[in-house]
């Protein structure tokens, strides 16, 4: 009889950890979704980088500006989605999000009145913030 008792116990509990689970995974829904985003941004992250680095270097603005205009459609983005790796430190997270949104304006005001030196040092921050959001949170 004991040995009954027992076993619906553990198996109350299995079940009871079960659901947990599922909660669990259900509640992470929405930012899987977040962070499917951020992993579709990043591969044109790299592209706009490269293509930005050349068009400084070859003082081709227009093209500079063409760059730093898609960077701005998608960092509202950035800043709402979430990384993988200490996803619970999410407003460092949006803090150097929101840093490279503005070293990316910055880029494209600079670029914009043909300062080209001025847009190099600001395109240079943004990049600082790649690599300090990456140290942080890429896996
Ligand atoms: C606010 C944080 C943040 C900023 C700013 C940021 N990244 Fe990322 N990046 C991440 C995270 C988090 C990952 C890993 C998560 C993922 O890819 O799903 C990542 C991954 C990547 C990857 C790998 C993609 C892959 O397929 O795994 C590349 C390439 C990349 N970033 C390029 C860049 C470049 C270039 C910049 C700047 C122009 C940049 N990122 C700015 C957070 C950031």
């Amino acid at each position: 009889m004991k040995k009954v008792v027992l076993l619906l116990a553990v198996t109350l509990t299995m079940t009871g950890t079960a659901f947990a689970k599922e909660d669990h995974a259900h509640g992470g829904h929405h930012s899987d979704k977040q962070m499917a985003k951020l992993h579709k941004m990043m591969p044109n992250y790299a592209k706009g980088q490269t293509k930005i680095a050349a068009a400084l270097e070859g003082g081709d603005l227009q093209a500079v500006l063409k760059e730093t205009d898609y960077l701005l459609s998608t960092t509202a983005d950035l800043k709402k989605s979430k990384p993988h790796k200490k996803a619970s430190e999410l407003e460092e997270f949006r803090k150097l999000a929101a840093g490279f949104e503005m070293d990316v304006k910055e880029t494209a005001e600079t670029a914009r009145k043909g300062d080209v030196p001025g847009a190099k040092a600001s395109f240079a921050e943004a990049q600082k913030k790649c690599t300090a959001c990456h140290a942080m949170f890429r896996n």
